[in-house]
Parts: structure tokens; C-alpha cells; sequence
């Protein structure tokens, strides 16, 4: 009777023991708790119960005047004439920062070759580069040197494709750069049929998206927006993230639908929306597609998601794959092979027939639908 006693206290004890301290583990891992689960389960209950993002719209609306300082910046380098006369099918601006030109010049001999675009594709499209001012201090490190702007200049003088505008250029003023995307279709390209935004390190694979596009406009479609869709994300509180937003810049639980900033595409339509909502919103929340979902949620058009629009990640290496990609994100060293290879004509020609699709279907299962592959294109691709 006391040896049990005296065992009981002893189980009790070890039970008291542990439950203390996964009770401690809890409170020290609870910041992380909350900024992943419960944060989600908040923001998702958010769009899916409350949905209402009218108090965004409102509280988010200025006067024009006051809007106005967020695109009014001088332009440095610029192309107005780069429409004109012309039937574009898309004007695709992609987001660079002066010191890119690698970057730059992989796009403009891949996938944002216009030449090779008309000659094998019979569209035209226009590939600009956006970027923000170098700061003060970078300029002219030693003048006997060409300073960064002056090299700028000298790139644009050989290819005429930058866009520049005098804000500083730095992650925290991507927002900017995307009403400068706006503002400029608005005034020099508003007849171009579709406008897409695309980072200066994805891979789109211009065959296939122009493809889908003439098909969109064959059928009249208005009222596009198309990428990858996040639904409900919550905004991001931990201070040490790049994605960190203020309480007092955004109070709300959740984020209206936005497509992933990597690459998304508009239609004209949309684009002239978009471009008379910035008119009257403060665009101080500094995540630029986050913000292009808040200009959507006044204008009241809603995203639609496309499989083969990746987000954070990279598609895997496939031909069954490369016959449908869209875009895919984390692309430097790689672009040239990846081109290539995305558009071999061979690619084409696998895949028709019931077997070449079964094959296609087994292989995209096998590389899309596992567990912990997140952000490239979704296990449903593979049935689509
Ligand atoms: C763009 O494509 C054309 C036609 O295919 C080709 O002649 C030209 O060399 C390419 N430009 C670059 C910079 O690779
Ligand atoms: C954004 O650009 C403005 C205008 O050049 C500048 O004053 C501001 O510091 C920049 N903001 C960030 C976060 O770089
Ligand atoms: C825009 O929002 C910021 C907070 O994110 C605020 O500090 C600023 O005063 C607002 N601007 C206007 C014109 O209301
Ligand atoms: C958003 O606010 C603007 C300006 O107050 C208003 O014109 C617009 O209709 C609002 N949009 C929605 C969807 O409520």
C-alpha cells in the first residue's frame, strides 16, 4: 500500500514535470504559434466569414490632392512613343532595380526578345523595365568613373527600354513602381490589350502566355486579373520580416485576394480601373501586390487563379510541364537553358495523343503533388 503510494507520487510527479514544460515549450514558441497557425486561422475565418473589405476601401480613401505624392515623381528616363501606332497585345513591365543589368539583358535575349516575339509568334509585345532612382549616395563613387545613372543612360541610349521615375528605388517603394506601371499605360499604352507585372527573376514563358492571351481577347474577355491567387493571407507581424506591416498601416485580420507579385496579368479594362482607384487611395502599405488586391477590392474585381502561374518557387525541370507553364520564379543563371529547352520544338510535340497525356498526367503527379512541395504550381496542374 505505501509502495504504491510512494509510485503514484512519483507518476504524479513526472506528469507535473512534463505537463510544466510542454506548458513552458507553448509560451516560448507561442509568437511563432501565433504568427503561423493562429494568425492564418484568424485571417482565413476572416475572408471566408466576415468578407468585407468595404472598411479597407474607406478608411484607405484620400483626397486626390494627397494622393497625387505618391505618383507625381519626375521621370529620369522614359519612352512615350514606344505604343504608338502599334496593335500591342501586352505590355509587360517588368520590375528591375539599376544594378540588374545582368538580369536585364538574360530577359531581353530569352523570353523578352521582341524581335524573336514577332518574327515566331506574330504579336507585338512591349517589354519595358521599370525601376526607382539610384540614391544619392551611390552616385558617382569616384568621377573619374561612369557613375550608375550615366551607365543607365548608356544602356537605355542602346536598347531604349528603361523606364525610370526619381523615387529611390528599394524594396520598401515597390508601391510606387506599380502605380508608375498604371500611370504610364494609362497615358501612353492605354490601347494595348493586356498589361502584366513581372519581377526582373522569373521565367515566363511568352509561347504559351501569348497563346492564352489571343485566345482571352478572341473571346472578348473583359474584367481579367490572372496569377496565382492568395486567399486570406494574413498580414505578417514579426518585425524581422521583410513582409512586416504596422498595426497603424494595416489594422485588419486579412488581406483582400491579390495575386502573388512575381507575375500577374490584367486586361486593359481592368488596368484603367485599377489605374482611377490609385487616384484616391494612400498607397503607404508598401507591398505592392497586396496593394494592387486593395486597388481591386474598390473597384470590385476579383483574381482568378491559373495553375501554371507560380509563385515563391521554381517549376520543376519537365517538358510535360514546359507545354503549359506560365511563369516560374527564382530564375538567373538558369534563364538561357531554361529557354531553350521550355521551347524546343519537341515540347510541342509530346503530349498529344491519349498515351503522350497519361504519360504527361503520371509525370506531373509525380513531380506536383507531394506533400511539402508548396508555392510552384498546385497538384491540380497536373490534371489540368
Ligand atoms: C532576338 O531574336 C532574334 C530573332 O530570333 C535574334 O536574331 C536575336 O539575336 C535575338 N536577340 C538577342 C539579344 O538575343
Ligand atoms: C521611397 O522613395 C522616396 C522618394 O525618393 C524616398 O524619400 C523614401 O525614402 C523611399 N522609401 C524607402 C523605404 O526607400
Ligand atoms: C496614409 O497612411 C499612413 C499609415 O500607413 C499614414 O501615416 C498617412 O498619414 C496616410 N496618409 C494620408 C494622406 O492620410
Ligand atoms: C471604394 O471607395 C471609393 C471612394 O470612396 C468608392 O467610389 C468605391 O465605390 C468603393 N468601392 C467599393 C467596392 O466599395
Amino acid at each position: 500500500m505505501f509502495v504504491t503510494f510512494r509510485r503514484l507520487r512519483r507518476c504524479q510527479y513526472v506528469q507535473l514535470m512534463t505537463t510544466c514544460l510542454v506548458l513552458s515549450l507553448v509560451m516560448v514558441c507561442w509568437e511563432q504559434l501565433d504568427n503561423t497557425v493562429v494568425s492564418h486561422v484568424k485571417s482565413v475565418s476572416f475572408r471566408y466569414f466576415i468578407n468585407r473589405f468595404s472598411m479597407v476601401n474607406k478608411s484607405l480613401t484620400i483626397p486626390r490632392e494627397q494622393a497625387l505624392v505618391f505618383s507625381n515623381f519626375p521621370y529620369l528616363l522614359d519612352h512615350p512613343e514606344k505604343c504608338k501606332d502599334q496593335d500591342v497585345l501586352l505590355l509587360l513591365f517588368v520590375k528591375t532595380s539599376p544594378e540588374n543589368i545582368q538580369r536585364r539583358q538574360a530577359i531581353r535575349s530569352t523570353w523578352g526578345n521582341q524581335t524573336y516575339i514577332r518574327q515566331s509568334l506574330g504579336v507585338t509585345v512591349k517589354v519595358l523595365f521599370v525601376l526607382g532612382a539610384l540614391e544619392a549616395s551611390d552616385e558617382r563613387p569616384d568621377r573619374s568613373t561612369y557613375g550608375p545613372q550615366e551607365q543607365l543612360e548608356f544602356e537605355d541610349k542602346l536598347y531604349s527600354d528603361l523606364i525610370q521615375q526619381g523615387f529611390t528605388d528599394s524594396f520598401h517603394n515597390l508601391t510606387l513602381k506599380l502605380l508608375m506601371q498604371f500611370h504610364w499605360m494609362h497615358q501612353h499604352c492605354a490601347h494595348a490589350r493586356f498589361l502584366m507585372t513581372a519581377d526582373d527573376d522569373i521565367f515566363v514563358h511568352i509561347p504559351n502566355l501569348v497563346q492564352y492571351l489571343q485566345d482571352m481577347s478572341r473571346r472578348g474577355l473583359t474584367d481579367l486579373w490572372v496569377g496565382k491567387v492568395h486567399r486570406g493571407s494574413p498580414p505578417v507581424r514579426s518585425r524581422s520580416s521583410k513582409y512586416y506591416v504596422p498595426y497603424n498601416m494595416y489594422p485588419w485580420l486579412s488581406y483582400p485576394d491579390y495575386t502573388a507579385g512575381a507575375g500577374y496579368v490584367v486586361s486593359s479594362d481592368v488596368a484603367d480601373k485599377i489605374y482611377h482607384a490609385t487616384l484616391t487611395l494612400n498607397a503607404s502599405l508598401y507591398i505592392d501586390d497586396v496593394f494592387m488586391g486593395i486597388c481591386a477590392n474598390a473597384i470590385g474585381v476579383s483574381p482568378r487563379e491559373h495553375a501554371f502561374f507560380s509563385g515563391e518557387a521554381k517549376a520543376p525541370y519537365h517538358s510535360c510541364i514546359y507545354s503549359q507553364m506560365m511563369t516560374s520564379h527564382g530564375h538567373v543563371e538558369d534563364i538561357y537553358d531554361l529557354w531553350k529547352a521550355a521551347t524546343h520544338p519537341q515540347v510541342k510535340k509530346e503530349g498529344p495523343g491519349l498515351i503522350g497525356r497519361l504519360y504527361c498526367t503520371i509525370v506531373k503527379v509525380a513531380l506536383l503533388c507531394r506533400p511539402y512541395y508548396v508555392n510552384s504550381y498546385p497538384c491540380k496542374a497536373a490534371f489540368s
